[in-house]
Parts: C-alpha cells; sequence; structure tokens
C-alpha cells in the first residue's frame, strides 16, 4: 500500500495491522535524518521498531563534492517555509552547510535570500537527483546560482570560499 504523505492513516493503519503482522514502512535515504523515525518512534514505541538506515542524500552529496561532512551542519527546507533565518545565521556562521530542499525552497531562491542578506563569498554545491540514471552536481557562486534550474530531487551545499 502506498500512503506516501498520509502520515495520520500510516499510523491507524500501522496500529491496526501490527497486532497481527509485521509492518514494513519504507522511505529514502537514512530514516533517523529528517524523515519519519522520530514520529514513528514517538507513537508507535521506540521499542517496536527496527530501524534500519540506507545512504542518506547527504551522505551521498558529500561524497559526489569530495568533501567530508564531520565538520559540516544542516537543516532541511524541506516542505518548510519559516526556516531563512535559521537558514542565513547558519551559512553566515558555518564553513559547510548541507540543505535538504524542495521544490519551492529551490538553489536559485536559497541563493536569492542569501544575497537579500548581504552574503555573498560562499560556493553553492547543487547536487541533483543523486545516485538516479541523471544525476547532476554542479558548483556556483551566488550570483550564478541566481540562474540555477532543476528538475527533481535537490540537496544544496554551501561552502564558504
Ligand atoms: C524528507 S527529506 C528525506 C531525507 C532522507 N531521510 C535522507 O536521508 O536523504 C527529502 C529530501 O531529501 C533530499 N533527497 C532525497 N533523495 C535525494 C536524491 N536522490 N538526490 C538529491 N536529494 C535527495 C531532497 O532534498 C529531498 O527533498
Amino acid at each position: 500500500m502506498i500512503l506516501e504523505k498520509n502520515y495520520k492513516i500510516m499510523v491507524e493503519r500501522i496500529s491496526a495491522w501490527r497486532s497481527t503482522k509485521q509492518v514494513v514502512v519504507l522511505v529514502s535515504g537514512d530514516p533517523c535524518f529528517f524523515s519519519y523515525t522520530k514520529m514513528l518512534a514517538k507513537d508507535i514505541g521506540r521499542e517496536s521498531c527496527l530501524i534500519i538506515p540506507g545512504i542518506s542524500s547527504m551522505q551521498l552529496a558529500f561524497a559526489a563534492i569530495g568533501e567530508c561532512w564531520d565538520d559540516a551542519c544542516f537543516m532541511s527546507l524541506h516542505g518548510r517555509d519559516t526556516e531563512y533565518a535559521e537558514l542565513v545565521k547558519k551559512v553566515r556562521e558555518q564553513g559547510k552547510v548541507g540543505i535538504l530542499t524542495d521544490h519551492k525552497n529551490t538553489p536559485a531562491i536559497i541563493a536569492r535570500r542569501l544575497l537579500e542578506n548581504g552574503i555573498r563569498e560562499r560556493r553553492m554545491f547543487v547536487c541533483e537527483n543523486l545516485s538516479l540514471p541523471d544525476e547532476r552536481v554542479h558548483e556556483a557562486d551566488l550570483i550564478s546560482a541566481l540562474n540555477i534550474k532543476t528538475n527533481g530531487l535537490v540537496v544544496v551545499i554551501i561552502t564558504k570560499k
């Protein structure tokens, strides 16, 4: 059964099924990284869950640009509209910031928000459809990034120049 974003229905079904069945919830990447683990562990009970991680898009992105991620910080703009103050603060203060995006919070919008807040001297890496046949990774300064068009799943990494 494909439930996609219907989290409420998903929890109801899991609660109903799990007395008689084992239930598997498939998500992309690492389920503990901006994903369903937090909510499911709270609603179903952590002791009832066996969590098997996949490779996170963030791991793939840092590997694709050839940078370590043990000194990076992270945030998600996926499905969120109000996180730009946090983005600006993180990019100002940190050397590497990895960002999950969505179709509204695109690389071009992120570049615009940073430039509007006086941030210029940064590189942006746009990591698109990682591990998929149409994977693309490109690097730009923030002004050039205003014109980047993407199609699909995108991780953005901002580094100090
Ligand atoms: C809800 S988050 C889930 C992240 C997932 N838990 C992980 O570890 O990658 C979804 C976001 O992850 C990123 N993403 C997932 N798969 C991707 C891929 N193959 N290539 C690039 N970004 C991806 C995109 O930013 C997407 O909007």
